[in-house]
């Protein structure tokens, strides 16, 4: 249903509701004098909640200051502000008696009225309300959503703060998870936390004081990585103007360029120019359509079947898995073109290989990246309106008005992790994987409950005979991976290592960038229902990868359009070794 049906739909009980019929602004108005309260959805439940008294208006709650906080030294590095403890930390009992962040902090989660996605009140309903008809007044004066460089609703990261952090201890190690599913929309965990291993976490300018004092008390050294990702989300790629598109159409054809990072429709456009302008080696198909109903495009690239008429060793490379990885998207795409509107270059590799080339696997997301929210990562779908097992609960007055308010205002938590949603060992002792559809690792309702991720395992399940090599590219963190399933390795570690080394020597030879090579659950950590163990495991495709690319997080995500050619190159380079060794192992039998 549309924005402009659901206002009409809305607008009936919502006036019903402000002529204080509806008990929920009843409940309000029995609050204490001075005591203001929210009112509250939380699962499925519905009720008001008192404000924390000592919050004052500007969102500080009265926390001591950073600088005063506490005797242990503050200190700088490179001009960039970090935090070490002098204390050596050791792991105590499983059960202590410090305070964790939860028990700190209560549940802080519906703290701040109407801008929760889990909590919401009757003033940021009237907010939205008003947002809407402005919303819907504005879709009647712009035509083209392809246009739209980004909303106003879109998400704001001013003043948030990307921290590294390292947990010493067993018991840090379980602070931060306490903090990862008490505060998921303000403090964002980029990697989980492992013991001894560092993790970049995006923190809100409104906890940050809190966070950072947390870190502390506990013992967590930090490094600030970087002070404000809304600046550096401003200035990651440059704008284009609508004349420069038209002048590269009518120059090469497509839209495309390698000096910043495209719409999808732009890619799609170049890889329907690669199809008419070669048709003799390039075939593009769709396997399908994303939860919104975009087209799932892959490009076949191939010189001509071998001897028996059948495809030659065939290396799959998919990108855009998780949304905000733009670099995989746009290194895809170069290896394309290079592959097809350089062939001469590429004749050798060309006779003993061939290409399907996936450059956007997750389009709602990709697209969702550009308009609302930089750093999305999961899909799109909602599977909010499917039935759930919970029948227990009859749904009472007050349920049925939260399913309604979610419904209008979209306050349900969108997406599915697609790296996650693979049927290989999906949901078996949830590590690495969340249950939570919150959560930016959700694994989803069932395996492959995601039609992007259905697409690619179909083609791959019918194709596996000819697929040598799955290379599913990712950023950030330079690393080429295998196996993330366990950390038992598996018989022919010792193959995908040499193979990995020799491409990572290749990739260093082109601009000097390192990578690190090993087992995805060593490196980083285990996860279920991930495409590279799907491909091995399931598909059988022997040397699956996954390739980690640039940076190690000066700029994370939002690495500058500029780092796309030297980025590109030198990953085509690692991709050809692998390419080559992969098709000298022969089809599969
Ligand atoms: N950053 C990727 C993810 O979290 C890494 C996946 C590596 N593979 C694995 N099976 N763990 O999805
Ligand atoms: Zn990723």
């Amino acid at each position: 249903m549309g924005p402009q049906r659901k206002l009409i739909v809305a607008l009936v009980p919502l006036l019903v509701a402000l002529l204080g019929k509806c008990q929920s602004p009843d409940m309000l108005r029995s609050l204490p004098k001075n005591v203001s309260g929210y009112l509250v959805s939380r699962d499925g439940q519905f009720y008001v909640q008192p404000a924390l008294e000592n919050q004052s208006s500007n969102g500080e709650r009265g926390v001591e200051n950073e600088s005063r906080a506490n005797d242990e030294e503050s200190w700088t590095e490179g001009g960039e502000e970090s935090w070490r403890s002098d204390k050596e930390p050791v792991d105590g009992d499983d059960e202590d008696d410090d305070e964790s962040w939860s028990s700190r902090r209560g549940s802080l989660w519906w703290w701040e009225r109407g801008t929760r996605s889990r909590g919401f009140s009757i003033f940021g309903m009237l907010e939205s309300a008003v947002g809407m008809v402005g919303k819907f007044l504005g879709g009647m004066i712009f035509e083209d959503e392809e246009d739209i460089e980004s909303k106003d609703s879109a998400a704001n990261y001013r003043g948030h703060q990307l921290l590294r952090l390292t947990a010493k201890t067993k018991k840090q190690v379980r602070y931060l998870q306490q903090l990862m599913t008490d505060e998921p929309d303000d403090v964002k965990f980029w990697t989980n936390p492992v013991k001894d291993k560092a993790t970049d976490v995006l923190v809100s300018s409104r906890l940050l004081n809190d966070v950072k004092e947390f870190f502390r008390e506990k013992g967590i050294n930090y490094v600030m990585l970087m002070s404000d990702l809304e600046k550096a989300i401003k200035s990651q790629n440059p704008r284009m103007p609508k004349e420069r598109r038209q002048d590269l159409f009518s120059s090469q054809g497509h839209a495309m360029t390698w000096k910043r990072y495209h719409r999808f429709k732009d890619v799609m456009g170049y890889l329907d120019y690669l199809a008419s302008k070669y048709p003799q080696i390039v075939e593009v198909v769709s396997i399908g359509k994303s939860f919104e109903g975009r087209p799932l495009k892959i490009v076949k690239v191939s010189t001509g079947a071998n001897v028996n008429g059948e495809p030659k060793p065939t290396i799959w490379i998919d990108a855009g898995m998780h949304a905000r990885e733009w670099i995989s998207v746009a290194v895809t795409t170069y290896i394309l073109n290079q592959l097809v509107e350089k062939n001469e270059n590429y004749t050798r590799l060309l006779d003993i290989t061939d290409w399907v080339i996936m450059p956007v696997a997750n389009p709602d997301g990709y697209e969702y990246t550009h308009t609302d929210d930089r750093l999305w990562r999961k899909t799109r779908s909602n599977h909010d309106a499917e039935p759930q097992d919970d029948t227990r609960q009859a749904p009472g007055f007050l349920h049925v008005v939260s399913q309604y308010t979610k419904w209008l205002f979209g306050g349900s938590c969108e997406g599915v992790d697609p790296n996650r949603n693979f049927h290989i060992h999906w949901g078996d002792d949830k590590i690495g994987a969340s249950t939570d559809p919150c959560a930016d690792t959700y694994q989803g309702p069932s395996p492959f409950s995601e039609p992007e991720t259905r697409a690619i395992s179909n083609y791959i399940m019918k194709n596996k005979k000819f697929i040598k090599s799955y290379l599913t590219m990712h950023s950030y963190s330079q690393m080429i991976l295998c196996c993330g399933l366990t950390r038992t390795r598996p018989a022919d570690f010792d193959d995908l290592m040499n193979i990995a080394n020799k491409a990572k020597k290749a990739i260093a030879k082109v601009n000097g960038i390192e990578y690190r090579v090993g087992s995805a659950a060593e490196l980083l950590y285990p996860t279920t229902g991930s495409s590279d163990d799907w491909a091995k495991e399931i598909a059988g495709i022997k040397n699956s990868f996954t390739i980690e690319l640039r940076d190690r997080g000066n700029y994370g995500f939002l690495l500058p359009a500029s780092q796309i050619i030297p980025t590109a190159r030198e990953t085509w380079a690692g991709v050809r070794v692998i390419a080559r060794m992969s098709a000298a192992q022969g089809n599969n039998t």
